[in-house]
């Protein structure tokens, strides 16, 4: 690829329509992208449509983030000035792209697993758990998840999302509307874009995490900033090489929602594989109000994170894996902190 030119001039776009193309695939996500790219759709507003789009839709699957970010916003921006400043082929470009980027979004969601009922938790929250597939080092692992969710108003918001049966989705869908999504750690959220598109939910999520589908959330998670439940309060572990928040609800004397730096499994649940219960016993991660080793490995969070969470008022605790840990999980954590962080 790298022998391909890079076309930066529209005119040379223009003549040359196949390369231009190439250039874009080649050269689209390089220090000279949005150039090339912008050289290349002037190119394709020569072609009828349905050829342009064929092209388009070239360009665009070779196109990474922030690249593809930084496109969609040329075009919004051409959408609102003066159309006569640009080229008549941005007319074009400016019908395809929003029409690519709808397309994009039907990408495959992920499928649903078996999981469990729907079960009240505290009033007005709610959560489920059901299972998790992931791959690691070619072995496949078989876990659990636990889904929160919590009503205000007649509104729900998702966290630690878990795709739901069709009929399990009618019960969700009987405790409210499903307004909100919240994305707290790195490694979740692969079922977000389904409850995203099927709700048309907004999702909020940490800057920097990376969605499975691109598409950034509409809002962002900030330690102490907006969360959609009022008594909710965002933290962020600042410390943590990949992204991670909780949130404390004060409801019930507080109760922590985490995602992965706490973890609450204490039995082997039935939507873990026979093996990886196993496995995930000896490595000491079925425990109570659980810093587990897997996270802290890949994250190396510092003390200090742990010390501003303990510094929150909460007695109880949901965390993306295992139970609800009631009245107890301050005192848990504290002793595992004491434990994990003076080792
Ligand atoms: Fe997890």
């Amino acid at each position: 690829m790298t022998s391909v030119p890079e076309i930066t001039d529209p005119a040379d776009a223009e003549a040359e329509t196949e390369l231009a193309v190439l250039s874009a695939v080649a050269h689209g996500n390089g220090p000279n992208g949005l150039t090339v790219v912008q050289a290349a759709l002037v190119a394709l507003g020569r072609l009828d449509q349905e050829h342009a789009m064929v092209h388009f839709q070239l360009i665009w699957s070779g196109l990474r983030e922030p690249m593809r970010r930084a496109l969609e916003a040329l075009v919004m921006e051409r959408q609102t000035e003066d159309e006569a400043t640009f080229p008549q082929a941005a007319a074009t470009v400016e019908r395809i792209v929003p029409k690519r980027v709808e397309e994009l979004q039907m990408f495959e969601y992920s499928p649903v697993w078996p999981h469990g009922r729907l079960r009240i938790a505290f009033p007005e929250i709610f959560f489920v758990i059901g299972t998790n597939k992931t791959q690691h080092d070619g072995v496949e692992i078989q876990t659990s998840r636990t889904m929160v969710v919590v009503r205000e108003d007649g509104a729900l918001t998702l966290l630690n999302t878990v795709r739901l049966t069709e009929e399990a989705l009618r019960d969700l869908e009987g405790l409210g509307e499903v307004r909100n999504v919240v994305r707290l750690g790195a490694f979740h959220g692969r079922d977000d874009p389904f409850y995203r598109d099927r709700y048309g939910a907004t999702l909020w999520a940490l800057p920097g995490a990376e969605h499975v589908d691109g598409r950034g959330p509409d809002r962002e998670l900030a330690s102490g900033g907006a969360f959609p439940v009022r008594t909710g309060e965002v933290f962020v572990f600042s410390s943590a090489r990949f992204s991670e928040a909780a949130v404390l609800l004060h409801h019930e004397g507080g109760i922590l929602i985490t995602c992965d730096a706490v973890q609450n499994w204490t039995h082997i649940d039935e939507f873990f594989s026979p093996q990886c219960g196993e496995l995930f016993a000896e490595q000491g991660l079925i425990r109570a109000a659980n810093i587990p080793s897997t996270w802290r490995l890949a994250c190396h969070p510092s003390v200090d994170d742990f010390r501003r969470l303990l510094a929150l008022p909460f007695r109880h605790l949901i965390g993306a894996h295992g139970e609800p840990l009631r009245d107890e999980a301050h005192a848990l954590l504290q002793a595992r902190t004491d434990e994990v962080f003076s080792a």
